[in-house]
């Protein structure tokens, strides 16, 4: 077995063990432990979140004072503490079920989007940034000022624009990959820190 199959299977086995539903929470794991972005108490919206790995994770950090949200085009089972709704991020009715759903300013965005991939890299790269894309327009409709985002990314020819335009509109933008992402994976994780103030996006868009 090569080395990067065994850290595949040593994460899916530490999921099962702790009754996650996916290998995918320990990503969302060690970005927060490095960088801090969920607390207790707060807001969090998560968008493509099936099966629910970072929702059960969001829920156990927030604790019963936070609220968090998920949405996929896909069923989620229960998770106590959590409200999901199925739709899609590039539906007008359900961003506004969503929107309804927050009543008020999000702490936290996390997007994990991910299209049924093709296996062809630049397709699916285009795919996948145009979803994200829309969950950066929803973002915006949603977070509070000074709150965060995580955005996953399929990297490719659009990423370093991608991530040009997320500059605009938070403070401190990191690209990262966490350990528990596959090495060979296309995908990497964009921490977006403070998002800024309306004052602040106000001029930009005046200046330009
Ligand atoms: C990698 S999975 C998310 C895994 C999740 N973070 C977890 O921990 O269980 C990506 C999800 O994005 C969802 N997705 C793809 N397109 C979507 C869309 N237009 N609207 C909402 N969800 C979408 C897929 O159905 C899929 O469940």
């Amino acid at each position: 077995m090569k080395l990067s199959d065994a850290r595949k299977d040593q994460y899916r086995k530490l999921a099962k063990e702790n009754m996650y539903r996916s290998r995918a929470v320990y990503k969302l794991s060690q970005l927060n432990k490095s960088h801090h972005f969920l607390k207790e108490g707060m807001k969090v919206v998560d968008i493509g979140a099936a099966p629910g790995g970072w929702l059960q994770l969001a829920s156990k950090i927030t604790g019963p004072k936070g609220t968090v949200i998920g949405i996929d085009l896909k069923e989620i089972e229960p998770i106590p503490n959590v409200i999901t709704i199925v739709g899609s991020i590039e539906e007008e009715k359900d961003i506004g079920k969503l929107i309804n759903l927050i009543g008020g300013n999000a702490d936290v965005v996390l997007s994990d989007l991910a299209p049924n991939v093709s296996g062809l890299w630049e397709m699916d790269h285009i795919k996948q940034i145009d979803l994200t894309r829309k969950a950066l327009e929803f973002t915006k409709t949603v977070l509070k000022e000074n709150g965060y985002a995580l955005y996953k990314v399929f990297q490719g020819e659009d990423t370093a624009g991608f991530i040009n335009h997320l500059k605009e509109f938070f403070l401190n933008v990191i690209i990262t990959k966490p350990d528990a992402s596959r090495k060979q994976s296309s995908e990497i994780y964009v921490l977006c820190k403070k998002y800024k103030k309306k004052e602040q996006l106000q001029i930009r868009i005046t200046n330009t």
